[in-house]
């Protein structure tokens, strides 16, 4: 039982890095035709697609694109809000709305969502974002391809966006 259950999880990870596809993988292997295993292994990997990425809690991945590493002051710099509130106002609202999700999703509390790195690399380049991020492309077909457009701001304009999604 052990031995089955150790090269159904071996199978299992084997699955998910190749990203292959599942029946094809499990013939491959050993003695896992049977159904209980086969319900192991495929478990985890549905559940974890049925959360919408809009939901999904991504805070690990900091995203493609040039923003790496940032750190956040524990205090929220009000004056940085301000002007990141006044940037989404005329920016982003044509597409996002604080209270409700409209044709992106709503902005509020995306910090308990995303990393902070990739809110900024997702505004400074969407299209590289929902070309090479899992998320981001979760994203795009859960708002059914319709694409976020780069607004060509700036970094320091972007951190200020960020500062302002703090405050909701
Ligand atoms: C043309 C419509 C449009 C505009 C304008 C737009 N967005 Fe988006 N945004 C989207 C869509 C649609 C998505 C979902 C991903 C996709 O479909 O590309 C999205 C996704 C996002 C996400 C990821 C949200 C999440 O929950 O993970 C952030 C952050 C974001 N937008 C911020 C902004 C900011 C900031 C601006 C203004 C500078 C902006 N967007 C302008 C349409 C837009």
């Amino acid at each position: 039982m052990k031995i089955i259950f150790k090269s159904a999880l071996l199978l299992l990870i084997l699955v998910v890095m190749s990203c292959g596809t599942k029946e094809e993988k499990r013939k491959d292997g050993f003695s896992v035709d049977r159904a209980k295993t086969t319900e192991k292994t495929t478990e985890p990997e549905s559940e974890a697609n049925q959360v919408p990425a809009s939901q999904r809690v991504t805070l690990d991945e900091k995203g493609v694109g040039q923003i790496k590493e940032i750190t956040l002051d524990a205090e929220i710099n009000s004056e940085m809000a301000a002007a990141g509130e006044a940037l989404f106002k005329t920016n982003c609202t044509a597409c996002h709305k604080i209270d409700k999700r409209f044709i992106g999703p709503s902005p509020k509390g995306i910090m308990e969502r995303r990393s902070p790195e990739w809110i900024m690399n997702m505004i400074l380049d969407p299209k590289l974002m929902t070309e090479q991020d899992r998320c981001a492309k979760d994203l795009l077909v859960e708002f059914n391809g319709a694409a976020m457009s780069n607004q060509n701001l700036t970094v320091e304009q972007t951190r200020s966006i960020l500062e302002y999604f703090r405050t909701l």
